[in-house]
């Protein structure tokens, strides 16, 4: 019952409390170059995809640490979620920065990546890692999407991306390293046809 307070109380906090973050926002003394309105608006969508991912990936690593037996997988696991609050603060500031709003549909995608988290955790710490690196390559590769789609004004922005990819990839080569399952191709596919789902109904909605 305790941990079931504790789990639902994460989960209020990643979606309605304002994320906290100990390293300085990459690109955050930069100072704002001047976008057009429709740059403005491109680039904060951008962000509100991206801010979505961050929720999305708070809600999976929770679903994972609940269900991993191992203790330290589950200290990596939490290693990891502290870096992902810390691009949710990021995001979220580059968001009310460029006038844009977060997600309306954030709180289902939590509730979808908690479920999926806790069923890859069920099935044993090297898939659940295996979904882990896939999960941080997946992002890493959009990241890098969305770095060449940056208007080239917007230098701010693309700090901050920057440094949440290269965490990105820290974090799948982490979870390859404590021993992660590879993927079969038929699931890997399944993901990135979910993360386009919700790649482009945060970019509008
Ligand atoms: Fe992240
Ligand atoms: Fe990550």
């Amino acid at each position: 019952m305790d941990q079931l307070i504790v789990e639902f109380d994460k989960a209020l906090r990643t979606l309605f409390a304002p994320a906290r973050t100990v390293r300085p926002v990459p690109g955050g003394d930069m100072p704002d170059t001047l976008l057009s309105d429709a740059q403005r608006e491109h680039v904060a969508g951008l962000m509100r995809v991206n801010h979505c991912g961050e929720i999305c990936a708070q809600a999976l690593y929770q679903g994972q640490a609940i269900m991993s037996r191992d203790a330290s997988v589950r200290r990596e696991l939490e290693q990891a979620s502290n870096e992902e609050t810390e691009h949710l603060a990021w995001t979220e500031q580059r968001i009310a920065e460029l006038g844009g709003r977060k997600s309306l549909l954030n709180p289902l995608w939590y509730g979808g990546s908690l479920a999926l988290g806790m069923l890859a955790g069920r099935l044993g710490d090297r898939w659940n890692l295996g979904f882990l690196a896939e999960t941080e390559r997946q992002v890493e590769a959009h990241l890098g999407g969305h770095l060449d789609q940056l208007p080239a004004e917007d230098q701010k922005s693309r700090e901050t991306i920057r440094q949440m990819k290269i965490d990105e990839a820290r974090h799948a080569d982490t979870a390859i390293g404590l021993g992660a399952q590879e993927l079969p191709g038929p699931v890997k596919a399944a993901m990135k046809i979910m993360a386009r789902v919700m790649t482009t109904t945060s970019y509008r909605v």
